[in-house]
């Protein structure tokens, strides 16, 4: 279940890869809802992307109580350059400051709109585009896909190019 100085452990995998399934579908029916111009559209991705966020969530807290009371991050896997650890390690800053920033843009956006009653009951579809909240939810996905982009690209640059145990550590904890 824990992790150890080599490897994640089995608790750690499950976080990072329902995370990753989980916030893609973010990317995804967040972009559907944003460039909807049929209003149909626009509340079929909102019904996805709302419960998925919510899941995010609980999802997130769990991920921080884990890893600050139960878990420990492994070393680096050995023959990594500096500069990449380095670069590594503020993309996954980056990563957790993007999550957190569009959590409470999308929690604030909802609760200023009325958003869930159109979602889950009978209130018209509320206008989100003059909200503030909005434009940061906006930026913050533009970067969050660029994030992972990154993140993904260098997983697969260690797995086939340098052929080191980034990603498997990550894929089968060996
Ligand atoms: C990790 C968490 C989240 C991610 C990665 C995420 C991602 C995205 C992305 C990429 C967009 C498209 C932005 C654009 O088109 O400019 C979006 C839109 C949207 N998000 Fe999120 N989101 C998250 C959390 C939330 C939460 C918690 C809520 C509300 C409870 C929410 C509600 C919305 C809504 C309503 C839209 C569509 C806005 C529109 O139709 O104009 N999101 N999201």
């Amino acid at each position: 279940m824990k992790s150890t100085a080599e490897t994640y452990g089995g608790m750690a995998r499950l976080i990072h890869w329902a995370s990753a399934l989980l916030i893609i579908t973010l990317v995804g029916s967040g972009f559907r809802a944003g460039f909807a111009t049929d209003p149909e559209v626009k509340l079929s991705a909102w019904s996805v992307h709302v419960p998925v966020a919510v899941f995010v969530l609980l999802l997130t807290v769990f991920r921080l109580i884990w890893w600050l009371r139960f878990d420990r991050k492994p070393g680096p896997v050995g023959g990594v350059p500096a500069w990449q650890e380095t670069a590594a390690h503020w993309t996954h800053r980056a990563l957790y400051l993007l999550i957190f920033v569009m959590l409470a843009s999308g929690i604030a956006m909802s609760v200023m709109s009325g958003l869930p009653d159109a979602i889950f009951g009978t209130a018209p579809m509320p206008e989100l585009a003059d909200l503030p909240p909005r434009a940061a939810h906006g930026i913050g996905g533009r970067l969050i896909a660029a994030a992972i982009l990154l993140h993904a690209g260098a997983a697969i640059y260690h797995h086939l190019i340098l052929k080191d145990r980034t990603l498997t550590r990550m894929v089968s904890g060996r």
